[in-house]
């Protein structure tokens, strides 16, 4: 199919994705109203039009972390996003690098680290959960600092995991054992293209980072009851000395959605957040990231680096988060669909479109370079 806009990517991978690994990705959790509202509150923002300001030359560029980024967007991290495509992550990071912008591996990612960062020549960044086993979370950092990787991204909205449906009918989760498998199987074997290139050619797959810890087991059953069960509950504020004292380069706290816990990372010296509902997969019926960031931006944007992620579906929603107070926009599913559809070439052609829309939505708002942008670009500031 003729791919135009992130929407069609997204239709291309529900075409090409066994039907459990679809709706993992594209869903949300228990009703699904975050996930909708971060789309459509975003989309509602409007943006204000002015002419004749000469926008012959736009920069785009901005500098995160002490990095210099071509666009002010990062690929977030998305777990098992790589069995989207063959190695997808290996995939993912190159179209990232050639876009010159970071990569963001997840710890429950499909390809475990060092091969991502063998596929690299720019440092990643490195997704961290809070695990049981401090141990393990140990060896993913001494990991994540061989790997020279340039910024750590520590999520602390999974405490426990939101429950999502679709994750039920499709016997991903809560089918255990051959009655689950067997429905996977069916579901694959509905995807032969996907069956054979990643399924099959694939291999071995599925287990990335937490390979070690799953001793020998390798269905993807096993990997969702790894993560129900070592995900750590007890996660608090005074857990970030623990990373500080294994990860020495920029800290960024993922999952903030409230000026109080913004104002508490940065005085206990978080580089950057990310202001985000988890995609709309954790607590349904909290404010969308749109609605979220701006009092949290106006708390701490001048304290740590503040990012946001959650119902971008174009460059005119990068553009509208920066806005609203963002420095940097991570994309989360608008990279995972693309990689369905069309591999690297696709997350290549997703990021083209998100530079192209974020250049006509410059010019039309008469601003020339991400700095500029603020809310002063919006109909009602
Ligand atoms: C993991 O982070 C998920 O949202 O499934």
């Amino acid at each position: 199919m003729i791919v135009a806009n992130i929407a069609d990517f997204r239709e291309a991978a529900r075409r090409r994705l066994p039907r459990f690994l679809f709706e993992y990705m594209d869903g949300g959790s228990y009703a699904e109203v975050t996930l909708r509202k971060n789309v459509a509150e975003l989309s509602e923002i409007a943006l204000r039009q002015r002419v004749l300001r000469d926008v012959s030359a736009l920069d785009l560029s901005t500098e995160l972390f002490g990095q210099k980024l071509a666009l002010p967007v990062a690929l977030a991290p998305i777990g098992l996003a790589g069995l989207n495509a063959r190695r997808g992550e290996c995939q993912a990071v190159r179209a990232a690098e050639a876009a010159g912008i970071p990569f963001t591996l997840s710890t429950v990612s499909a390809c475990a680290l060092d091969e991502v960062a063998r596929a690299a020549r720019r440092p990643l960044w490195f997704q961290l959960y809070m695990i049981r086993d401090r141990g393990f979370m140990r060896d993913l950092l001494a990991q994540a600092a061989a790997a020279q990787c340039s910024a750590l991204v520590f999520t602390v909205d999974m405490p426990v995991p939101g429950s999502r449906y679709r994750d039920y009918r499709t016997g991903l989760a809560g089918a255990p054992g051959m009655k689950g498998a067997l429905w996977r199987f069916a579901q694959a074997a509905m995807r032969p293209a996907w069956a054979w290139d990643v399924g099959l050619r694939g291999r071995p797959h599925a287990l990335g980072n937490v390979a070690p810890v799953l001793q020998g087991r390798t269905g993807i059953e096993d990997f969702f009851a790894w993560m129900r069960n070592n995900f750590d509950p007890s996660i608090g504020w005074r857990d970030l000395d623990f990373i500080r004292s294994e990860w020495t380069g920029p800290l960024i706290i993922k999952g903030v959605l409230d000026p109080e816990d913004a104002r508490r990372a940065a005085e206990l010296g978080a580089d950057g957040i990310v202001v985000s509902n988890h995609g709309g997969r954790q607590l349904d019926g909290v404010l969308s990231t749109a609605r979220a960031l701006p009092p949290i931006a106006e708390a701490v944007g001048d304290r740590l680096t503040v990012l946001a992620d959650g119902g971008v579906r174009s460059g005119l929603d990068v553009v509208r988060l920066l806005a609203l107070g963002a420095k940097g926009v991570l994309l989360g599913r608008a990279w995972a669909y693309a990689l369905a559809a069309r591999g690297e070439a696709g997350v290549r052609q997703m990021l083209g479109l998100i530079e192209a829309e974020m250049r006509v939505a410059l010019s039309l708002t008469g601003v020339r370079s991400v700095a500029e942008i603020d809310r002063t670009i919006l109909a009602e500031a």
